[in-house]
């Protein structure tokens, strides 16, 4: 296990208490960790969920939905902080609500995440916390609540579907916690352009679709006008919300699925968009564009086609040779590439 603040909350994750729960968010993966029955684990990421049931551990896969967990109903909550300060905010304001006074928060993360700010602003809210730095980055803060509190963090209303960003096509609802939640993705955009000339290079109309990675449903949205069936799967949680909410506004014909590269669907698709991700969690991933590759192979039909957008610099081409006969690049701006993946090995 690399993840220094990770390692920081092991112990505690590993000791009695009355009832404790753990948030388990980011690149916690090559984590073994032996199940606590004193603990319940929720998180946002399917592949870290499925990965904690394997080991043992009662967990629960959601946006960080809170609301079933009753006021004070807790007496410790385990946290090495996400990526994304309105996830941590709401996280923290949660925490506060959950646990009962003399509860305890344990909170951990490096400099670079902004961990002293979020420590300040929990002892506001919290009237009383322990900070201890463990190295020169990595810092763990164990916060008491008290009967009195203080100010909330600012969530950006962390859990609320809104519409963030629209376009000559669509008005598209998302919210924190969705990978470029407020913007149009730029490579995203650059496949749209060329998904009509993308289309006449293939020898029929595809029959249905797979969105692989799907965000709040981007590429899905504008390939709809295809008029067939399109599924869209990703691995977070507060996507797979915000592309379903998508799909039934306008609506599209299809389904939104969360999984882990696909891994739980069996159906095989004639046309495969995707915007892969390269950083995984806290750390870049190297194998995670060499898995989406394999997904594709997996899921595309035999005659069928995929097209992937990535940034100019990631060896895309020399990695697709291994899971397809035919890899060819088709358009190019300065910052992006659309590569074209058939004949699947
Ligand atoms: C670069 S974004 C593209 C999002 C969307 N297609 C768009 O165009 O806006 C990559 C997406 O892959 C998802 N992702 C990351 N790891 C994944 C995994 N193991 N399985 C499925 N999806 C994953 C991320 O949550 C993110 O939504």
């Amino acid at each position: 296990m690399s993840d220094r603040a990770f390692q920081l909350l092991q112990s505690t994750l590993q000791s009695g208490c009355k009832r404790g729960l753990w948030i388990a968010d980011e690149n916690l993966l090559s984590s073994q960790i032996a199940a606590n029955p004193d603990f319940h684990a929720i998180s946002n990421r399917w592949d870290l969920h499925q990965h904690l049931l394997t080991q043992g551990w009662q967990s629960e896969y959601s946006d960080f939905d809170f609301s079933q967990m009753t006021d004070s109903s807790h007496d410790r909550v385990v946290y090495r902080v996400s990526k994304e300060k309105p996830v941590v905010h709401h996280v923290i304001n949660e925490a506060f609500r959950i646990l009962q006074p003399g509860g305890q928060l344990w909170l951990a993360g490096d400099k670079g995440e902004g961990i002293k700010t979020y420590f300040d602003k929990t002892r506001k809210l919290f009237g009383d916390g322990d900070i201890e730095k463990a190295d020169k980055d990595t810092w763990l803060g164990i916060f008491n609540r008290t009967d009195s509190q203080g100010p909330l963090l600012d969530t950006q209303q962390y859990p609320k579907l809104r519409e963030t960003v629209a376009d000559d096509n669509y008005h598209y609802w998302s919210k924190p916690g969705v990978f470029g939640w407020n913007k149009v993705d730029k490579g995203s955009a650059y496949l749209i352009e060329h998904l009509d000339s993308f289309l006449m290079m293939m020898p029929d109309t595809p029959k249905n679709i797979l969105d692989l990675g799907c965000g709040y449903g981007y590429l899905s949205l504008n390939a709809a006008h295809l008029n067939v069936p399109v599924t869209a799967t990703d691995n977070n949680a507060a996507a797979v919300a915000a592309c379903q909410r998508n799909f039934e506004r306008y609506p599209v014909n299809g389904k939104v699925i969360a999984a882990d590269c696909a891994e739980e669907i069996q159906e095989k698709f004639d046309l495969i968009l995707c915007n892969p991700p390269f950083h995984a969690g806290f750390g870049v991933e190297g194998d995670l564009t060499d898995r989406f590759l394999q997904s594709t192979r997996q899921h595309l039909s035999a005659k069928g086609t995929a097209c992937f957008v990535v940034n100019l610099h990631i060896p895309l081409e020399r990695k697709a040779l291994n899971w397809f006969h035919q890899v060819e690049p088709i358009a190019a701006n300065s910052n992006f590439k659309l590569i074209r993946l058939s004949h699947p090995k």
